[in-house]
């Protein structure tokens, strides 16, 4: 069932527009990111969610029912949905237990059933210990978890989230990312989650959109984002990458150091030229070879020119005969010196046709 429609919402600030064209269905249930670098629309978008700003152009609904549009915008208040804003208002002079019992005593819920209620997602929020804290006298992933279940127990239709990590430490936001995710696995609320830190959207999210100067590049799960992105943008946002042109010469595409049959390209059938993405660890880097081995791989001539060591992987960059450099990286235990002469095997189904970009 669709949650929440909205269908081709522009939104200008004077002549520019921070938002442009964006249509997106959201199931019940679903978690959705929005992703994508500072000043993209990620916010404005969550506002016109929220009701808190009006659309320019399009319309957004709720369960069916038109809740934005250029001329007639419900107020926040009656959309029942949660915000929660980046600097995590909770309120100091209250304790955890009536931070959290707030939304529910405003709803005039019976005083039994709020001590209830907040006492089981205390639990969840593992704050039990500390129900009769102030917010002065917790940790910051710990006053996180407090908004959260404030703005989670309401039960609201849709739970708004605008970079919520973005004030905690590298360790808890890792956490917290986590705990989102738990949250949202326990009580299913409709969630739509602002972040520009592509991690966090990777592990919360059922799909994620990546926008750009107020565009959608892509909507898809993250590991289709990860997978096969649709854009150069998409690309590079999302983890490192390597972009390598083929041009159309009969019925393939010659990149500078391999062939591709152009039936083995399907999305760029119609095309002259066309640019793909290929991770650095969807190569494969082995001793050169005399010859190439059968079956779909690609094998490369290459030869090690720099190299960089983290731990759990090596960075091997590796000139090719045409001189054109590629990114390889593998396990820490394949080591290779500088000059070493080697072959790269690249498998087809990794490298990912963009659409966007010709050169
Ligand atoms: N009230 C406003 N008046 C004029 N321009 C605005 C207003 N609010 C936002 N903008 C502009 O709209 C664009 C999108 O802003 P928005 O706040 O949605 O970005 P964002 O993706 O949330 O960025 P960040 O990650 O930095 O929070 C920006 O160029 C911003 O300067
Ligand atoms: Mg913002």
């Amino acid at each position: 069932m669709t949650k929440l429609k909205i269908t081709n919402v522009g939104r200008d600030y004077g002549n520019t527009p921070a938002v442009e064209d964006f249509s997106l269905d959201i199931a019940d249930g679903e978690f959705i990111s929005l992703l994508g670098p500072s000043g993209c629309g990620k916010t404005t978008m969550l506002r016109m969610i929220a009701g808190f700003i009006e659309p320019s152009r399009g319309t957004i609904a709720l369960n069916g029912q038109m809740i934005s549009s250029p001329s007639a915008v419900l107020p926040p208040e009656h959309r029942s949905m949660s915000m929660i804003f980046q600097s995590y208002a909770i309120w100091p002079n209250m304790t955890v237990y009536q931070n959290v019992a707030f939304g529910l005593e405003l709803r005039k819920v019976p005083a039994s059933e709020i001590s209830r209620r907040v006492g089981e997602m205390l639990e969840v929020v593992q704050l039990t210990v500390q129900a009769s804290r102030y917010p002065a006298e917790l940790s910051g992933g710990q006053q996180q978890r407090v908004a959260l279940a404030r703005a989670v127990i309401v039960q609201p239709e849709v739970l708004l989230l605008d970079e919520p990590l973005s004030n905690l430490d590298a360790n808890l936001r890792e956490e917290m990312r986590l705990e989102i995710r738990r949250m949202h696995n326990e009580f299913k609320i409709t969630t739509v989650y602002v972040t520009h830190d592509q991690a966090e959207a990777m592990v919360a999210s059922d799909r994620i959109v990546v926008m750009s100067k107020g565009r959608v590049e892509q909507i898809a799960s993250p590991r289709e984002i990860y997978r096969s992105p649709a854009t150069r943008f998409v690309a590079s946002f999302i983890g490192r990458t390597n972009f390598l042109t083929g041009r159309r010469n009969g019925a393939a595409f010659e990149f500078s150091a391999f062939k591709i049959p152009s039936d083995r390209l399907p999305s760029a059938s119609e095309r002259d030229q066309v640019v793909v993405s290929l991770r650095p660890h969807s190569v494969g880097v082995v001793p050169r070879r005399a010859s190439p081995p059968d079956g779909r791989l690609i094998s490369i001539d290459g030869s090690v020119v720099d190299r960089a060591y983290f731990g759990d992987h090596w960075d091997y960059s590796i000139k090719l005969a045409d001189d054109s450099m590629l990114i390889a990286s593998v396990e820490p235990y394949l080591e290779y010196q500088i000059g070493d002469n080697v072959s790269l095997d690249i498998d087809l189904e990794h490298l990912s046709v963009l659409t966007d970009a010709t050169t």
